[in-house]
């Protein structure tokens, strides 16, 4: 008998109370957060979609693999452990453990790039693109027209417009380092890349002699999505799958925060020896030793451990399925979100749900804080607050105004999304009350973080 229901692939060993609070508290702690829900206590929040990263649930096992963590500074059992993990999944020569996703960017980018540079992605995620610019470089974005159309249908919307790289490859092809790619795509709504469009990609990269790098944070999500997808890959394990995207590529940037199952830690890896010795020097200049890098040897076993379980099927089928099942809910309910649902999220289309907040009264940060108050779920915005402000100091709306709400991994159960699908369907229903609102304080980098804000009167009244 094939039962229909798919299930938690877990039992839970250990729970965490979560907090019930009243809409007038959550009104006023909104209000003392400057309506920026990154400046909320956590503790003040019911159901958090804020991020996926770092915040999912490590198994028994990996709990069990922190207890084995090896302390040494120098030549850690425990980093060899993660190292001989990494290398046999993506096949890469230098592992350099580092203590997030952004410092393996930071130091890749501190390493390779000279100002009038490009790098050239299908989205640049806020914090790759923030230590693009940093170096005085430009990071562009070369996903497909349909990643650009939240309603628009594409198995595949977070694949890069071939054409348009050739293009810039063959005009600009001086000033690019190196090619990267973001699997799943976070800023285009979690969407995949195929594996076909992943080796035209390398090709391109071949014939123009650019390493090819990949934003790895969630390459298992994105494996699975080809085994789903895209033809022919049906019978291939996921792990088989992840081993020819590593395969295509030169190095990669990592947050184990996501795909890696841990709370924290990344890793950068690279075949290249030159560029390997010189992020390593700065490596130890600001992280660590290369057998750490800024983590624990607990954090490397965590890490090891979770990107085996990470690749496992039952883990992957019900990650997959219970995004898409918040995602079907919201589309019955005729809430405009990006389709098809990502893996790690689902993304509100504000602009297309408050057609009466302008971009520049920032609709994103409308919806996620009204999903605050109303429910006690805390989404982020990402949109005109996250990428508006351009480097030359000058503002305008960002390509979309979306609210992600992202899954953390083993963490909520479905009675938890069925309770974020009611609230965001009766927020949705209160959509025309909802204002606009203005900075009244923002720092000039990556300022959806700290930004402080005002409601502003709604364009209706
Ligand atoms: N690249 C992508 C695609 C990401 O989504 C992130 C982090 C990073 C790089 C940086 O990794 O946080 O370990 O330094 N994304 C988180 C998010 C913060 O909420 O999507 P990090």
């Amino acid at each position: 008998m094939n039962f229909r229901t798919i299930i938690e692939p877990f039992r839970i060993k250990s729970v965490e109370a979560v907090k019930f609070t009243h809409r007038e508290d959550r009104e006023a702690r909104l209000r003392e957060a400057g309506y920026n829900v990154f400046k909320l206590h956590a503790e003040d929040v019911l159901i958090d979609l804020l991020t996926d990263s770092g915040t999912g649930a490590m198994s028994a096992a990996q709990w069990g693999a922190i207890m084995q963590g090896d302390e040494s500074y120098a030549g850690s059992r425990s980093y060899y452990r993660f190292r001989d993990v990494v290398s046999a999944l993506t096949g890469l020569k230098h592992i350099i453990p580092t203590h997030q996703g952004r410092a393996a960017e930071r130091i890749l980018f501190h390493t390779v790039l000279k100002p009038g540079m490009v790098v050239p992605n299908n989205n640049h995620f806020d914090t790759t693109r923030a230590n693009i610019e940093v170096e005085e470089a430009e990071a562009l974005d070369l996903v497909i027209p349909e990643g650009r159309v939240p309603s628009a249908l594409h198995p595949f919307k977070g694949n890069v417009d071939l054409a348009a790289l050739e293009q810039v490859l063959d005009t600009r092809g001086d000033r690019i380092p190196l090619v990267m790619v973001t699997i799943t795509n976070n800023s285009g709504g979690g969407q995949p890349v195929s594996l076909g469009n992943l080796e035209a990609v390398r090709k391109l990269c071949d014939r123009h002699r650019k390493p090819l790098f990949l934003d790895a944070c969630r390459f298992a999500e994105n494996a699975y999505f080809i085994k789903l997808r895209e033809p022919g890959q049906g019978g291939r394990t996921p792990k088989a799958i992840a081993r020819d995207m590593f395969g295509l590529a030169d190095g990669c940037t990592m947050s184990a925060k996501k795909d890696g199952l841990a709370n924290i830690g990344g890793f950068l890896a690279m075949n290249d020896d030159e560029w390997a010795e010189r992020c390593r020097n700065l490596l130890i200049l600001t992280e660590g030793f290369p057998t750490y890098g800024g983590l624990a040897g607990y954090d490397l076993e965590a890490i090891a451990r979770g990107l085996e379980e990470v690749v496992e099927e039952p883990y992957l089928r019900y990650r997959i399925r219970s995004t898409a099942y918040l995602g079907e809910k919201l589309i019955a309910a005729d809430v405009p979100i990006i389709q098809p649902p990502g893996g790690h999220a689902i993304y509100l289309d504000a602009r297309a749900l408050l057609p009466h907040i302008p971009p520049l009264q920032y609709p994103g940060i409308a919806l996620a804080n009204a999903l605050y108050v109303e429910a006690g779920v805390r989404g982020v915005e990402i949109g005109t607050i996250m990428f508006g402000l351009h480097h030359d100091g000058t503002e305008g709306p960002a390509a979309m105004d979306l609210v992600r709400l992202a899954i953390p991994r083993r963490v909520y159960t479905q009675s938890h999304i069925d309770y974020v699908a009611e609230a965001v369907i009766y927020v949705a229903s209160l959509k025309d009350t909802l204002p606009g609102y203005r900075i009244v304080h923002a720092p000039k980098v990556l300022r959806h973080f700290t930004a402080e804000l005002a409601p502003v009167a709604s364009a209706r009244s």
